[in-house]
């Protein structure tokens, strides 16, 4: 028998302690879920994607009365990203929400399909998208990649 412990960083910033570049786009993540269609939750999810050339592409929820046929934001944003930038390199996405009953933002965390999705595209272009998460209390959380979220995974790798 052998043991591995895995381990993954997360720095937590409070808002006025974050980089300008990644308030920026938290901002657009928190303007992104404008955009949500979140009628059977009343739960609205924003997502900002970052390319390398500054460009950001918004994503959010879009629920569907067949519950399944509904889409989370950050497959919504990182999908939109694939189809219109193909070429381009993705450095970050950051992620809000705000259930409609509330008046601030609340933490949120990817959902394992999700994570799935988004590590493909780190997969893809060979290169670590930064995530950055809405925290409790007005913190933003960061991590340095999409991989230190779902270390044990499945990839093109496991294809053979
Ligand atoms: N949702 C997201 O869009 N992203 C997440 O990270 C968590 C959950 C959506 C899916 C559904 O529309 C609603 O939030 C409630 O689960």
């Amino acid at each position: 028998m052998r043991k591995i412990n895995l381990e993954i960083s997360v720095e937590i910033f409070d808002w006025d302690e974050l980089p300008d570049t990644d308030k920026m786009i938290m901002r657009s993540a928190q303007e992104a879920l404008q955009g949500a269609y979140a009628p059977y939750s009343n739960f609205h999810v924003g997502a900002a994607v970052l390319l390398e050339d500054g460009t950001i592409i918004k994503g959010s929820n879009q629920e569907n009365a067949a519950y399944p046929s509904g889409l989370c934001a950050e497959r919504t944003a990182i999908f939109a990203t694939g189809a219109n930038y193909p070429g381009q390199i993705i450095t970050a996405i950051a992620v809000t929400a705000k259930p409609a009953s509330s008046p601030t933002f609340v933490s949120v965390s990817p959902c394992g399909a999700c994570r799935q999705a988004l590590l493909e595209y780190e997969y893809k272009q060979q290169k670590s998208i930064r995530m950055l998460l809405q925290g409790a209390d007005n913190t933003v959380c960061v991590l340095q990649s999409i991989d230190s979220l779902l270390p044990i995974k499945f990839t093109q790798d496991n294809l053979g």
